[in-house]
């Protein structure tokens, strides 16, 4: 999996080729006057939505993400981080509004706990998922709920010590195929399976694994801060590049 030392910090912006796929990752922790430069360039949907989070800790993690998915976006696209218009999917996942243009940039975000991961790729759909690594939230019972009958014998056999890890490798995988297909949790979860014991290889097993990419990593800043990340991305030849948003 990759490293938590490895994250490049691009001098200008990286080359988006036809087989990359970018993930960037971003710590969401701003004073005010940066969430401010961030809320200028929202729309006025999504200020309204910023406006509707019951805990501020909760806006401003929504403000920063948007701010810096605009900035990434617009990077790509060549125009300003506030001229970017979204669309959504039935599901809700968002897409760029001129997406069905030659070129078209595709992207997804996620973000847990003060930190947020976007995937941008070119012509491919793309799914990414983060999520902090939280024992009491491993649970053999949502395990049970969610994965397939594979995967809760895989998850079981691991030693004690390592079943957390496990549990959130399976899920951040998981997850990020379904975002990449836009269902989201509304997909069955239990009608797919992936690799999950820590220190091997990421699959995606079956029909899904012959069509899509999955590449596995780990976004934390410090070593003990505990999280887990996935990327799955459309065909079998897409290459995940690593990168630090400043
Ligand atoms: C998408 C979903 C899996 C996100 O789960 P999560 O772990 O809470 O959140 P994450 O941080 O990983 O991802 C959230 C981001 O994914 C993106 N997203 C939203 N819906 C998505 C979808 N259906 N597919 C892919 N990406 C989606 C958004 O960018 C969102 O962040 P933002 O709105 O703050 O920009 C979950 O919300 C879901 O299953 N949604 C679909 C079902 C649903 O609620 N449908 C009705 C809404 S129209």
């Amino acid at each position: 999996m990759r490293s938590n030392f490895d994250w490049l910090s691009p001098q200008s912006h990286p080359e988006l080729s036809p087989q990359s796929v970018h993930v960037w990752r971003a710590s969401l922790q701003f004073e005010s006057e940066q969430l401010d430069r961030f809320a200028i360039t929202l729309s006025e949907d999504e200020r309204a939505r910023a406006q509707r989070f019951g805990f501020e800790r909760d806006r401003n993690s929504f403000i920063a993400a948007r701010g810096i998915l605009r900035d990434l976006l617009a990077r790509y696209s060549g125009c300003g981080p506030g001229d970017i218009e979204f669309v959504y999917g039935a599901q809700g996942k968002p897409a760029l509004s001129d997406g069905g243009t030659a070129n078209p940039v595709r992207f997804n975000l996620s973000h847990s706990h003060g930190l947020a991961v976007i995937a941008v790729a070119r012509e491919r759909e793309i799914g990414v998922d983060v999520e902090k690594i939280r024992p009491d939230r491993a649970g053999d019972e949502i395990a049970s709920r969610y994965f397939s009958a594979e995967e809760v014998a895989e998850l079981r056999a691991l030693p004690t010590e390592q079943r957390a890890e496990g549990f959130f490798l399976c899920w951040t995988r998981k997850e990020a195929y379904v975002k990449a297909l836009g269902e989201g949790l509304r997909f069955p979860l239990d009608r797919f399976r992936v690799s999950l014991s820590p220190g091997k290889p990421a699959q995606l097993y079956g029909d899904a694994g012959a069509r899509w990419s999955i590449a596995a990593f780990d976004p934390s800043f410090t070593p003990e801060a505990g999280y887990a990340g996935a990327m799955v991305a459309e065909g079998k030849d897409s290459r995940a590049e690593y990168f630090q948003w400043k």
